[in-house]
């Protein structure tokens, strides 16, 4: 950091930004191998806070990707800068007031845990997609699995790149035990429960 950028606060503050919602504002991370339900859950969760009038926005590893973190490939390096990009805009976005959905692999508990220090105590809630990885490699929903397992793809999770399992989740869910309304019922209870929303 260069010595002469210094931090200028402004009078709207996230306080005040926050007096005119009627939630909390969190981030909600989802983690796990590809095919374990991330986006989906994030998605229908997203659908479910949209009828109670909450604040989203749903941050998607594909579809980031495709813009903000374009320049990123798989490598462990690249990953790393992908979260940590993506941990800033989550904490802007959070700034902002905003209920964030964020579904990315996110292999590294260091890069995880760097996010939950960057956001304020209780505001980061770690979701765990416990699915086991032979169920996400047989629904291969875009035939990635295939692909890496044919040496197509370099660095696939689960195949030949890692996947730390998170030692502290605030939640933990396996979609192949779990349906979906399941999963998104325990998610909006937990934000009940928080005081996030009401
Ligand atoms: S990471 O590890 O958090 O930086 O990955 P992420 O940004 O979430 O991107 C994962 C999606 O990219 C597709 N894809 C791959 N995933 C893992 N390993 C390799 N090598 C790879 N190549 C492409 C894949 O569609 C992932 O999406 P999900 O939704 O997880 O299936």
């Amino acid at each position: 950091m260069d010595e002469n950028v210094v931090w200028h606060n402004y009078a709207v503050d996230k306080d005040k930004r926050n007096e005119h919602k009627g939630h909390k504002p969190c981030v909600l991370w989802f983690t796990g191998f590809s095919g374990s339900g991330k986006s989906t859950v994030a998605g229908a969760l997203e659908s479910a806070l949209h009828q109670q009038s909450v604040h989203t926005y749903l941050l998607d590893g594909d579809n980031v990707r495709h813009g903000l973190c374009k320049d990123l490939g798989f490598s462990d390096a690249d990953r790393v800068e992908n979260i940590r990009r993506v941990g800033e805009l989550s904490k802007l976005m959070a700034d902002a007031g905003l209920v964030v959905l964020t579904a990315f692999i996110s292999p590294f508990q260091a890069e995880r845990d760097m996010v939950r220090d960057l956001l304020d105590d209780g505001e980061f809630i770690e979701v765990f997609l416990d699915t086991p990885l032979d169920i996400c490699e047989q629904r291969d929903p875009k035939g990635l699995y295939k692909k890496a397992r044919a040496g197509e793809i370099k660095h696939f999770t689960g195949i030949d790149s890692d996947y730390q399992i998170p030692t502290q989740p605030e939640i933990v869910l396996d979609t192949s035990k779990n349906s979906l309304d399941q999963s998104v019922t325990q998610l909006v209870a937990y934000l009940k429960e928080k005081n996030i929303i009401g």
